[in-house]
């Protein structure tokens, strides 16, 4: 996700923010710009791609500035869209991280009051408003103009003939790094660390003044203290925001990604162009690996909510065996857009005359150059090989696609939708109760086999579930829709063999605990994982992970991420390297 600095100080801050920025490069980004005050002008840099050595960059002197590096969400990566955005008479400069979710009707008031726009992106909507309460004071014209932004978002924000920075944090972190006649801004503290860690972690409504009288915060119009914290980590314990691996803060910021997918595509209903699905009579998904199984759990939504026949093909598979493409639609699933197997199924089926789709976490990636059509997923940057959150935003673009194109009347979508909404609390309930899922982990950790069983939805979330635990952990686990382990897996059971069986509180519900019986009579451990009112199941098994309640349909999000978490302990617990597995890219570009 974008990075953030700001510098007020006594250095040259051209070359703080550039390294500061190089320190919030593992956040990923696809291009990087800078503003530096010169005299009673601006000095800005814009550049796509990495920054390579600071040394390589110099602006006019200058020892107030903002920086930014931008991973691509409202227009592609390119030199115009890189921020710092400016006004109308280049004296306003802001770099922001966030989504302006009403930024289009701003831009459009504003350009009939003569504004000209540059970019594609939301932001630019923001120094455009501060100019237009500008009356010399700037902590007052960005006070009026925060006023009007909806959506989540953190700004810096200078102008060229002032003194001062002035900063905003709503629902994007921020925070100010104190050091010895110096500040320092950012969206995360291994930015500051190399200078100074003594910092301020600013709270949602924090509005920033830094000039040469020290600075001070407000909130809700009234002045605030904020304190100031001493930050015991290393720069590379900070990147991974104080947790021990990439993966477990990806798992962590699941809550984050669920609302910000949300966002993007829920307004007043569900805010998503269909039109792609005009006259077709089937969908096929292609997809390797996780965004296969995002795929399966598509095929259950779309099927059991619009009726539409939908087949799933493994990216591999599909260029050897196309099937006739006479009105289908094909929605590609890819986090990177840079599968070679993904990308080479979506050129084959426009080849035969497909509608392709693609559903891409990484704007600008090769994926979204082959489409007809994207749905942006957002994750931000997922820099741990195994899939966690990327996954789950995966899952949200899909409910929300199916309840599109479902024919249910208006009343049963809207309460889907509406109990949609509450997935980002229901998982923060889930990771608030962590350490029940690290205890069961301790146990099966010891095993070298592993069998998920599921039904219904069940099928493909345990299909996930034991993705995620082979490739960190390393222990064999295979998954099966619970009535076909008689059919040849069951010889598979025993002592030495625990399963994991999803029991999801739908109509497969009583068939899975007589499937669950058959299993405790071949001796293996049962770990259930059902919901938190179910009371009859933990008289069959060894341990019950008991998630929130949920309309079994979302199951998919609540059970994916308590077994994403299971995977990571057990894999702690065996002492794998967990973010870099053996054998694993994060990126497959070879066929
Ligand atoms: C597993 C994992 C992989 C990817 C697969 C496809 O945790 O991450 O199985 O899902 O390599 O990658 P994308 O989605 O980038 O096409």
């Amino acid at each position: 996700m974008c990075g953030i600095v700001g510098y007020f100080g006594f250095r040259r801050a051209d070359q703080v923010i550039i390294s500061a920025l190089k320190r919030l490069e593992y956040r990923g980004y696809d291009s990087w710009g800078v503003a530096v005050k010169h005299g009673n002008g601006l000095e800005i840099i814009k550049m796509v791609g990495a920054i390579g050595d600071v040394e390589n960059y110099s602006l006019a002197e200058g020892s107030i500035g903002i920086g930014h590096t931008r991973w691509a969400t409202h227009g592609k990566p390119s030199e115009i869209n890189a921020h710092p955005h400016k006004d109308c008479n280049n004296k306003i400069a802001v770099v922001h991280n966030g989504i302006i979710s009403n930024f289009q009707s701003l831009r459009e008031e504003l350009e009939r009051k003569g504004h000209k726009f540059s970019s594609e992106t939301d932001t630019e909507v923001i120094p455009h408003l501060i100019e237009e309460e500008y009356r010399g004071d700037l902590i007052e014209a960005v006070m009026k103009a925060v006023e009007k932004l909806k959506g989540s978002f953190a700004i810096v924000v200078m102008h060229a003939e002032k003194e001062e920075l002035v900063a905003v944090r709503y629902k994007s972190p921020l925070i100010i790094g104190v050091g010895d006649g110096e500040w320092f801004i950012a969206s995360d503290v291994p930015a500051v660390l190399d200078y100074t860690n003594r910092v301020i972690y600013l709270e949602d409504g924090d509005i920033l003044r830094i000039g040469n009288d020290g600075f001070k915060i407000w909130n809700n119009g009234k002045e605030v203290e904020r304190r100031v914290e001493t930050v015991p980590w290393s720069i590379e314990d900070a990147e991974k925001g104080g947790y021990e691996h990439f993966m477990l803060k990806e798992i962590h910021e699941i809550p984050r990604v669920v609302e910000d997918t949300l966002f993007e595509y829920l307004s007043e209903g569900i805010d998503l162009d269909v039109s792609f699905s005009a006259g077709i009579s089937e969908i096929v998904f292609v997809a390797c690996g996780t965004s296969y199984h995002a795929s399966l759990i598509g095929k259950y939504l779309i099927e059991k909510l619009t009726g539409i026949p939908v087949r799933v093909e493994f990216a591999s598979e599909f260029i050897y065996n196309p099937p006739p493409m006479g009105r289908t639609l094909v929605i590609a699933i890819t986090q990177s857009g840079e599968t070679a197997d993904t990308l080479e199924a979506m050129r084959m089926a426009k080849k035969l005359g497909a509608k392709v789709v693609a559903i891409v976490n990484v704007l600008g990636s090769t994926a979204t150059r082959i489409a007809d059509n994207i749905l942006y997923t957002r994750a931000g940057p997922e820099i741990s090989v195994a899939a966690t959150k990327s996954f789950i935003a995966q899952l949200v673009v899909l409910y929300l696609l199916a309840l599109k194109l479902s024919k249910m009347p208006g009343s049963e979508i809207e309460k889907l939708v509406d109990e949609l909404r509450i997935m980002p609390e229901l998982v923060r309930k889930i990771l608030e109760r962590e350490e029940e899922i690290e205890q069961i982990a301790e146990e099966i950790a010891k095993y070298e086999d592993i069998m998920y069983i599921g039904r219904g939805i069940g099928v493909a979330i345990a299909m996930e579930g034991a993705l995620k635990m082979k490739e960190i952990s390393y222990i064999h686990a295979e998954a099966y829709p619970a009535g076909e382990l008689k059919h040849g897996p069951f010889a598979l059971l025993g002592r030495e063999t625990p399963v994991i069986a999803l029991l999801v509180s739908d109509e497969t519900y009583e068939i899975m605990l007589n499937n669950i019986k058959e299993v405790k009579a071949r001796e293996s451990p049962v770990i259930a994982l059902a919901d938190e009112e179910d009371r009859e199941v933990e008289k069959y098994v060894d341990f019950v992970i008991r998630l929130p309640k949920t309309n079994p349909l979302y199951t998919a999000i609540t059970y994916s991420v308590a077994l994403q978490l299971l995977a990571y302990y057990t894999a702690k617990k065996r002492g794998c390297e967990i973010d870099k597995p053996r054998n694993l890219a994060k990126s497959v570009t070879v066929e």
